[in-house]
């Protein structure tokens, strides 16, 4: 039989598929297993089944010469070093399509919870600092009529968009596109920056998007609009962001997403205009389980000698 690890528990119904083609042995920490051990666990494993709080670079592959493949449990694959693990042979597959719709709901969800203060004012209330209802008490800003502009367009950004005439928003997106977008207009980063009301990334990490969103590109945006991150954290310069926040430069932010997690940038913490969550967008029961069934059926496709489901495109 091949023998498998994996890094974290996964819903039982999952591991008990696994368990009928494969030995495994699965890492029950409730943190992310140290790399260290990580190492000392793939030494004589055939598949890895990892997260995306696992670094997967050089020496890790290394340390698993048997690998035949590595199955993220995530639709992004920054954390793995794909191409030393393609030169090496290994597969390396990760879990498009079934998060999508929890992403964009989600991310609908941080817009209109910016927008209409909602962690602010739940923080009043909680603080016991509501002195009742005011004609003029913590006012948002209405979506309809407004300007949406997608950074990065794959199938994320084009289910965020799908969504936005429900709340009468026109939808602007940067390109290169990927995707043909209905009823949206394709334009620059610079004009999406500089024209919309809500900013929404929706890009890959990759060494092209790392700070992508720096001080110059936050000094470009509307001082009304809004940044909303449910992509990756190094995509923004969190001190440039937490700046420009303090310079008014921009009226909100809500982040799911940051550049070490689970760290967060201390002068955000400060601000009552940001929305902080813990990476939470694809985190439904459904979604959840749903890719780690995907990443499953994955290492059962390969060590059955068959093509992987869902591996990652080529560079
Ligand atoms: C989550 O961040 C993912 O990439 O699936």
């Amino acid at each position: 039989m091949s023998s498998v690890l994996v890094t974290r528990r996964l819903p039982s119904s999952v591991i008990s598929k696994l368990e009928a083609s494969a030995t495994v042995d699965l890492y029950a920490g409730d943190a992310a297993i140290a790399p260290a051990e990580l190492r000392a666990r793939v030494a004589d494993k055939d598949a890895l089944v990892s997260l995306l709080t696992d670094a997967i670079d050089r020496s890790l592959i290394d340390a698993g010469p048997k690998l035949k493949v590595i199955a993220n449990v995530a639709v992004g694959y920054n954390n793995i070093d794909v191409a030393y693990a393609r030169s090496r042979g290994i597969v390396v597959t990760h879990t498009p399509n079934v998060l999508t719709e929890s992403v964009a709901d989600f991310t609908w969800a941080m817009i209109l919870a910016i927008t209409r203060r909602l962690s602010e004012g739940e923080r009043v209330v909680r603080r016991g600092e509501w002195k009742g209802w005011a004609l003029d008490f913590m006012l948002g800003m209405e979506l309809r009529g407004k300007q949406l502009g997608l950074v990065g367009v794959g199938r994320i950004g084009a289910a965020v968009a799908a969504r936005a005439p429900a709340f009468g928003m026109r939808v602007v997106y940067t390109e290169p596109r990927d995707v043909d977008l209905p009823n949206a207009e394709n334009i620059s980063l610079d004009r999406v920056l500089n024209t919309s009301d809500i900013v929404s990334l929706h890009v890959p990490l990759m060494p092209e998007t790392r700070h992508l969103i720096d001080k110059k590109a936050l000094a470009r945006m509307k001082r009304s609009a809004y940044l909303i991150n449910t992509a990756r954290g190094p995509v923004v310069d969190e001190a440039a962001l937490a700046w420009a926040l303090q310079q008014h430069l921009l009226a909100g932010a809500a982040l799911d997403v940051y550049e070490n997690e689970p760290a967060v940038h201390p002068d955000l913490l400060a601000l009552d205009n940001v929305l902080l969550v813990p990476h939470l967008a694809s985190a439904t029961t459904e979604t959840r389980t749903a890719m780690a069934d995907l990443a499953v059926d994955n290492v059962l496709a390969v060590l059955a000698g068959r093509p992987p489901l869902t591996p990652v495109p080529a560079e």
